[in-house]
């Protein structure tokens, strides 16, 4: 990861970015510089576009300076989010540049301002580049961000590093194909992070989930040759605020065949290492808010498997008898995610929780419905934990558009022989598949569907190419507000 330091003087010529209102030179800037500065801010007022036009860029001796114009009167999530993307040009200069590290210089009156930049630049500087032979050369030169001049509490950079650095640990598992992280692998990066970060986990194994007769989950798993895993994360700090905890469920599909209703190659199996993502996000929310020492208890849960059509793989018209022991008549293959998080979100009924939310990468239906912009949201959680969701969401940029959550959905999913089955209709997809799952929940619910968000096949800023990590900042935003 790439650390974000609090410090208070640029020492030596430097990339820096200035957030302004108006511009000062307090770095020993020469003449020549401030000049162009100077000649450039007349220009801009003369066309009336001063302030708004949002920044000025300048090379000096191999050096980037960029002044970011700040516009106070606009709305600030919108603000936040220009900050972090204007933190990630930056970071692609300054890497271009074969720079070590980027100073942020601020201006202007909200110290915190400073936040939003460092994380565009963290975030953006991340690479997956450790099975690249070459990996050394391709390394990233720019190595570490310095808050320079500022009155921010060291205790909120100490907080935004352990989100910057879960981001990047919930990335790689993203990344990471399925021959080399299975669902017994990514339950073991769960415990290292547990270790690291200081919250227990514990993983059943196969023998356990037999036990606990997880029949969504072992159904999912019966094409593969490796075996399923479920880990039970929790951060229980002393003093914690809530008397109840909040769980989250993460879908760890670690990779997606379709099992026998086989998806096509192109566009849609290759990039099926990314089904884990929700599974990576709770993981690494978890690491996050133990690491920053928030006062909440938090449980997360994710169970785990491939999805293949092997041997024994689940045929379609199969009933399954799920661990809450509800039937379900599995009528695709290709919809495993809802058989694994049923059980999952049925396990999570012991803790009796204030909320549960459950992050999957569950339909092409979300993805296509809002694209890759935000997340796909719903449930029967409060008005006012609701109301928590959206606020963060919007905070961090990972915006959750809700979606109707309507009883009339369950005729849908109404199976002659079974309890349910596990196909909706021809419409609303990613809402049929959050009403199957409401039924395995006795709690708060809040349902999140990231088939858009995890992974981006271009670039996108300060998210990258890839996996996202989306819903890491969003969890640990929601629980450090809460
Ligand atoms: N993992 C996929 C959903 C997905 C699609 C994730 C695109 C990321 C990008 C999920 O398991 C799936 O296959 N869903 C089916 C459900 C259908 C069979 C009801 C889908 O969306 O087609
Ligand atoms: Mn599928
Ligand atoms: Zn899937």
């Amino acid at each position: 990861m790439t650390p974000i330091l609090l410090n208070n003087k640029v020492t030596e010529p430097s990339h820096i970015l200035v957030l302004t209102e108006k511009f000062r030179n307090e770095f020993n800037l020469p003449e020549k510089v401030t000049d162009y500065f100077e000649a450039q801010f007349k220009k801009d007022e003369a066309a009336g576009t001063k302030g708004k036009k949002g920044t000025l860029s300048y090379n000096y001796i191999g050096k980037t300076i960029l002044i970011v114009f700040v516009d106070k009167s606009s709305d600030k999530n919108k603000l936040h989010e220009q900050l972090r993307k204007h933190g990630a040009a930056m970071a692609d200069a300054v890497n271009h540049q074969k720079g070590k590290e980027i100073y942020i210089y601020n201006q202007t009156r909200s110290p915190n301002l400073s936040l939003y930049v460092a994380e565009g630049i963290a975030l953006a500087n991340y690479q997956f580049i450790r099975h690249q032979s070459k990996s050394v050369a391709k390394q990233n030169s720019l190595q570490t961000v310095i808050l320079a001049n500022t009155k921010i509490n060291a205790a909120e950079v100490h907080a935004l590093n352990c989100v910057c650095e879960a981001t990047y640990k919930a990335r790689d598992l993203v990344n990471e194909p399925v021959n080399v992280l299975n669902a017994k692998a990514l339950a073991g990066a769960f415990v290292q992070m547990g270790k690291e970060a200081g919250f227990r986990v514990e993983v059943l194994n196969k023998e356990k989930i037999k036990k606990l007769k997880m029949g969504g989950l072992l159904a999912v798993n019966a094409g593969s040759v490796d075996e399923p895993s479920f880990t039970v994360m929790e951060y229980k700090p002393r003093g914690a605020k809530n008397k109840k905890p909040y769980v989250l469920v993460g879908k760890g599909v670690v990779y997606d065949t379709g099992g026998l209703s086989l998806k096509p190659t192109p566009n849609s199996m290759d990039l099926m290492k990314c089904d884990m993502a929700g599974g990576a996000a709770v993981g690494a929310a978890l690491y996050a808010i133990a690491k920053a020492n928030l006062k909440v208890h938090v449980i997360g849960l994710v169970p785990a498997t491939d999805n293949r059509p092997g041997f024994n793989a689940f045929a379609p018209g199969d009933i399954i008898t799920m661990m809450d022991g509800s039937t379900v008549e599995m009528l695709n293959s290709d919809a495993e995610g809802r058989m694994i998080l049923a059980d999952a979100l049925h396990y999570a009924k012991r803790f009796a929780p204030e909320l549960t939310i459950d992050i999957a990468t569950l339909t092409g239906a979300a993805a296509a419905a809002i694209g890759s912009s935000g997340i796909v949201g719903m449930g029967n959680a409060s008005a006012k934990q609701k109301q928590a969701l959206h606020k963060s969401s919007f905070h961090v940029h990972e915006r959750i558009a809700e979606f109707p959550f309507w009883e009339d959905y369950d005729e849908l999913l109404k199976s002659d022989i079974a309890d349910q089955k596990n196909l909706g209709g021809p419409y609303a997809g990613a809402i049929t598949a959050g009403r199957f799952l409401v039924k395995y929940t006795n709690y708060p619910y809040y349902h999140l569907d990231i088939a858009g968000p995890a992974f981006l096949t271009t670039k996108d800023s300060y998210r990258g190419k890839g996996g996202t990590g989306v819903g890491v900042r969003l969890f640990f935003d929601l629980i450090s507000n809460l």
